[in-house]
């Protein structure tokens, strides 16, 4: 089995535009391929508005799906963008697999890669999960969220859903609140947002914000009404209580008294400003579902623009390099 360079185009003869092997991260890919990512989405959202959603780009194409934790949004936006290419697909869990009898994840992925998948997406609890089978395996490998390192299919629908409202991405005001600490997604749009021009806030309980994160360029509060305050985009994170979060406040009630996005709240942001969350919510702990059902609320636009996102990328990863 060969291992093809990080940054190879995969065809000789007709490079990728896209200039990495995987998607693993957003803190190593540069603007042109945010920027590429973000243009490509587009026309796949043409796709989506049509009535047969489905074009042949990705027909004889194999992706395996790898999710070690559970998903719902990830998930079925992958399975959907990768029925609407044509790729064919197969899923994969670790209940009901040899996983469960002391498999490594390494063993695991290069028994699959012998049935030649041309991508695998993985979601995985331990940080780095995805970077190893990407410098194993010879194909395309996308982070679907490992442990709390990164997110980065979510942070780049985040930007598209972003763009779309705003018109663009450089010069806004992003607040990004909640449980910061156990977040890949927090740190994904952190860099994303960053490279691509907007000023970013973080807030949450000093429990919850990971040691000098000011490092990355992202200003840091404590008081949630300072970083809502003038914000043209307030994106909520959800207490990770999985992960430890629920430990770094006394109750729900106090978390909510003191860092939910209230109605009262969301109006020291801009008049036409968005809401976001990445899900699945707790209602009444980070967010009032005054404001996750208000009409500023695009959380259910950032759902529908993940398909568009991720055919996007597995397209730019696997379909457009000139070798079928
Ligand atoms: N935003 C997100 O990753 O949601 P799921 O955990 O449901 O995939």
């Amino acid at each position: 089995m060969t291992k093809r360079a990080e940054g190879d185009a995969r065809s000789p003869g007709k490079p990728s535009p896209f200039s990495r092997k995987d998607l693993l991260d957003i803190e190593s890919i540069t603007r042109d391929d945010i920027a590429l990512v973000l243009d490509t989405a587009e026309s796949m959202a043409e796709i989506n508005r049509r009535s047969i959603k489905k074009v042949p780009t990705l027909r004889g194409k194999l992706v395996a799906n790898l999710f070690f934790e559970s998903s719902t949004r990830t998930r079925f936006s992958f399975e959907i963008a990768e029925r609407r290419l044509s790729a064919d697909s197969i899923a994969f869990t670790a209940a009901g697999s040899s996983v469960s009898k002391g498999e490594t994840l390494l063993d695991t992925a290069k028994n699959l890669m012998a049935m030649a998948p041309d991508a695998i997406v993985i979601r995985h609890s331990r940080s780095g999960a995805p970077h190893a089978l990407g410098r194993a395996l010879d194909c395309a490998i996308v982070n679907a969220g490992d442990g709390t390192h990164e997110h980065p299919t979510q942070a780049l629908l985040d930007a598209f859903t972003i763009r779309r409202a705003k018109g663009r991405l450089a010069g806004l005001h992003v607040a990004i609140c909640g449980d910061v600490l156990h977040s890949r997604v927090a740190r994904s749009n952190v860099w994303l947002l960053i490279k691509m021009g907007a000023h970013v806030t973080l807030c949450g309980p000093r429990t919850l914000l990971p040691a000098e994160i000011e490092r990355t360029g992202a200003r840091v509060v404590h008081r949630v009404e300072d970083a809502v305050d003038g914000a043209d985009v307030v994106m909520i994170l959800r207490v990770q209580k999985e992960r430890g979060g629920g430990l770094g406040y006394p109750s729900d009630r106090e978390y909510f008294d003191q860092f939910g996005l209230t109605p009262e709240r969301r109006r020291l942001a801009k008049k036409d400003a968005i809401v976001m969350h990445p899900g699945p919510m707790n209602r009444g702990v980070e967010i009032d579902s005054a404001v996750a059902d208000g009409p500023d609320s695009v959380i259910l636009s950032q759902v529908e623009n993940g398909v568009s996102v991720r055919m996007a990328v597995l397209y730019l990863l696997i379909g457009a390099s000139g070798d079928e």
